[in-house]
């Protein structure tokens, strides 16, 4: 399985990279899975401004960052998008970068990671919506962290005693990879 772990928020500041981090950290571990960070603050992108539907335009003038967001997006079997919740739904900026896709995740497994006081829960539901349009197959596990600032460190590293807890974040996050990756094994074969 190749990878994308997404960072769906860019203020200076954010914990989510540490969610990020924590992920890629599993993921690593995993035969047969080849991952990578993708940081939303690598492509600056402007707010969305092309005069017809990306997937209905065949000669779109593409921003030169969103041509390098949209060829990167494509390189992957499978993704994982990591949002907090800002005003119970996800990032301006997140939502910006799904705008600009047309294909890239059509037929392709995608889960969702969030935090914030309840999970991040209200910004998991509206995303999983947003990848579901943007033709991805979203996957039902999902992980939700509460209390992000004390649970993981800058490193990526899960607080001991959250990490033991058999329904813990490790326990749903180990869930949650391995049912990606079943997906993501079944839709290579399907696609090939
Ligand atoms: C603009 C803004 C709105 C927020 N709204 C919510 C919210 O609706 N629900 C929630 O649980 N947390 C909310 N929070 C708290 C964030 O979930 C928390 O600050 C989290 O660390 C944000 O992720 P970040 O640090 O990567 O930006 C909000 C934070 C910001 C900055």
């Amino acid at each position: 399985m190749k990878l994308a772990v997404i960072t769906g928020a860019t203020r200076p500041g954010r914990q989510t990279p540490k969610q990020s981090l924590w992920i890629v950290k599993n993921a690593a571990q995993i035969e047969d899975v080849e991952v990578e960070h993708v940081d939303l603050k690598d492509y600056p992108m402007p707010f969305f401004n092309e005069p017809i539907s990306p997937r209905y335009n065949p000669n779109r003038d593409i921003d030169p960052t969103v041509q390098k967001w949209l060829s990167k997006i494509a390189e992957f079997d499978a993704y994982i998008v990591v949002t907090p919740e800002y005003n119970h739904t996800i990032p301006g900026e997140l939502k910006n970068a799904f705008d600009f896709m047309t294909w890239e995740l059509k037929q392709k497994p995608a889960a969702v990671a969030s935090h914030g006081s309840v999970g991040g829960a209200r910004a998991a539901l509206t995303l999983k919506e947003v990848l579901s349009e943007g033709q991805a197959a979203v996957i039902p596990k999902f992980s939700a962290v509460h209390g992000i600032s004390e649970l993981i460190d800058e490193e990526g590293n899960l607080d001991a005693t959250a990490a033991a807890n058999p329904y813990g974040p490790q326990a749903q996050l180990d869930g949650m990879l391995a049912e990606l990756k079943w997906y993501s094994d079944a839709l290579v074969a399907a696609r090939a």
